[in-house]
């Protein structure tokens, strides 16, 4: 998988994505990172890259030819290949474990990181193919969006994690949330380890643990648990 950023601000992405799990895992050669800053591509010798909106309106929007000229950067280091172009903007669809998935067999993925009220509508319909949203709230640019999409595919990416079955069995993989987990000391601060943890006998340790992970989100989140029942005609 290669990352291409499309962003003002480079070293944020860079010295987050490199940092960690996904640091190892670029070091590796399982993930590439590369950013082209937006900025470069300005329209003046003063770095413009924002302007007024038509129609007035609180704040600035980015110019469409800045982003479209880091966008063709972008492309030519992938190759020219057909490429998706997510577009981090809460306007977008709700960023999910699936839509994590399905980015994780792409290539390449070029990420565009907006800023101030947003971009130029004609750009986007130009070259985005998945607007995303990282939830219901508003950030203050792209960035941290993309790197959580970045590091949500790339745990995904075969070989990243050290154990290949942890990605399998964490929360939203079969529906409900991961069951909690304890390691030593048995007792600490008066709560204990749930003894049939400490037995040995595997078969009750997973029987358990199924009915930990649906108490939990049946408490936590009964929107999944919900889901959960549903799909598997349970009642
Ligand atoms: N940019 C600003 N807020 C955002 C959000 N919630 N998701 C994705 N991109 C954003």
């Amino acid at each position: 998988m290669r990352f291409e950023v499309l962003t003002l601000f480079p070293e944020m992405i860079r010295d987050s994505f490199m940092t960690g799990i996904t640091g190892r895992a670029a070091g590796r050669g399982l993930v590439e990172l590369d950013t082209v800053n937006i900025r470069d591509y300005a329209v003046n010798d003063y770095g413009s890259v924002d302007d007024y909106t038509y129609g007035g309106g609180a704040g600035m929007l980015m110019m469409c030819e800045p982003v479209y000229s880091a966008f063709l950067e972008a492309k030519r280091r992938l190759g020219d290949e057909k490429t998706r172009v997510v577009f981090l903007t809460p306007s977008g669809r709700t960023f999910d474990e699936k839509t994590a998935r399905e980015l994780s067999g792409e290539k390449g993925l070029i990420l565009l990181c907006g800023h101030y009220e947003g971009i130029d509508e004609r750009v986007i319909d130009e070259i985005v193919t998945d607007p995303v949203s990282i939830g219901d709230y508003v950030l203050t640019g792209g960035e941290l969006p993309a790197l959580v999409v970045m590091d949500a595919v790339t745990r995904l990416i075969p070989g990243v994690l050290g154990n290949d079955d942890s990605s399998e069995s964490e929360s939203f993989n079969d529906g409900l949330l991961e069951y909690p987990q304890y390691t030593r000391p048995p007792l600490w601060h008066d709560r204990e380890v749930p003894d049939i943890l400490l037995s040995g006998d595997h078969k009750k340790i997973d029987q358990y643990r199924m009915r930990a992970a649906r108490q939990k989100t049946k408490e936590v989140r009964p929107d999944l648990y919900e889901e959960y029942i549903k799909k598997r005609g349970i009642f």
